[in-house]
């Protein structure tokens, strides 16, 4: 199973409708993050004691960790209405002035993928955002005047898996930046445990163990593999899911001890086979690997960043020693450039992203 499958909102309705059912809807539901959880809980208290909308939020974090989830919890603690819509899906500033003029007072707006507005749009944010205040220019060329409007007191949801590509003005005007991280084993077997049960499905605490340890972190992917696993017990088992079971699954689904498929291991294996251990660029890993290099630095580097299998250096992209031992390659296979390169590693993805040809 590739990472986009796992990853990218279910596209059969079967399986949307059952993602749905898995969302936690309120914040008690939601399993780990606990500062972040924390913070919440306090903003969204004091809002609703001075009964005001909560300051406008901004969730960052990988693919799969619940900001989604967050948003709909957000407007569900307010008592308030949910209006979800995404960055690319406003294309015209119009666009987003309609959806503004039509909000009520408290609502949340969720504008997902949020680093991806284009800039004329974002620019009608920035007022609606700091003074609730809406400019619409009536008419064209000379005779055009522009008009001011003012806008109930919303709160913006804003979600972004990419930080660095907010702009200084639109990140500023947050009040709260909160960043979602990989979840741990602990968690992770606590959101299937949550799963099965939803799902109906008989889930040992060794299976829920076994699947935690393979999500990457992600408790998308977990859900999913459980998914997958529970598919596998049912027609080559009798329905139990124990790690025996979730094992033999995950290991016909080529999702190894790591949590790592195939494209993550084909990343890896080019770096240290094909180039050898020499720092590579974010485009030619992408080619080398077939994937496009939005994909590979938003869904799968991050995982392979944390877990320290993957390096930036300012040259580019290479493979830790972590790598070479996971792969089963001597590590005499790299070359003591890349060696030098690994001290002087400062992780700075901008100077490896210009590295990129
Ligand atoms: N903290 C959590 N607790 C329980 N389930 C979670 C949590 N975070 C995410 N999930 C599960 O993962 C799925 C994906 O989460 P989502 O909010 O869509 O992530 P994102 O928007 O960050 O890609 C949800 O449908 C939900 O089942
Ligand atoms: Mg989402």
């Amino acid at each position: 199973m590739a990472r986009d499958e796992l990853l990218t909102p279910a596209a059969d309705p079967v399986e949307a409708a059952e993602e749905t059912t898995l969302r936690p809807r309120r914040l008690a539901e939601f399993v780990g993050q606990p500062t972040l959880v924390e913070h919440l809980e306090i903003m969204i208290e004091a809002a609703t004691k001075r009964a005001q909308a909560v300051d406008h939020i901004l969730l960052a974090g990988p693919p799969g960790l619940g900001k989604t989830s967050l948003a709909g919890i957000i407007a569900a603690e307010m008592g308030a209405r949910l209006q979800p819509t995404s960055g690319p899906a406003l294309e015209r500033a119009g666009d987003l002035a309609a959806i503004l003029s039509n909000l009520d007072d408290g609502d949340v707006l969720f504008i997902d993928e949020v680093h991806r507005l284009p800039r004329p749009v974002e620019e009608v944010l920035y007022p609606a955002m700091e003074d609730f205040q809406l400019d619409i220019v009536i008419g064209k060329g000379p005779a055009a005047r522009s008009i001011r409007l003012d806008l109930p007191r919303f709160t913006l949801v804003g979600a972004t898996t990419r930080t660095g590509l907010i702009t200084g003005p639109l990140r500023d005007r947050f009040g709260f930046v909160a960043r979602l991280d990989y979840y741990d084993h602990h968690d992770l077997a606590s959101i299937v445990r949550r799963a099965a049960t939803i799902l109906g499905v008989e889930l040992a605490d060794d299976g829920a163990a076994a699947i935690a340890g393979r999500s990457r972190g992600t408790p998308r992917i977990a859900n999913r593999l459980l998914k997958r696993v529970r598919d596998y017990a049912e027609v080559r088992g009798d329905g139990t899911i124990d790690a025996e079971t979730a094992m033999r699954a995950l290991a016909l689904f080529e999702v190894d001890e790591l949590g790592l498929d195939k494209v993550d291991r084909s990343i890896l294996a080019a770096l240290c086979k094909t180039f050898a251990g020499q720092p590579v660029g974010l485009s030619t890993l992408a080619i080398a690997v077939g994937e496009q290099p939005e994909t590979v630095e938003d869904v799968y580097e991050p995982f392979l960043l944390q877990n320290g299998l993957l390096l930036r250096t300012p040259r580019g992209r290479v493979a830790s020693a972590a790598a070479y031992e996971h792969l089963g390659l001597p590590a005499a296979v790299r070359s003591t450039e890349t060696l030098a390169l690994f001290a002087s590693d400062d992780g700075d993805a901008d100077v490896a992203r210009k590295d990129s040809p």
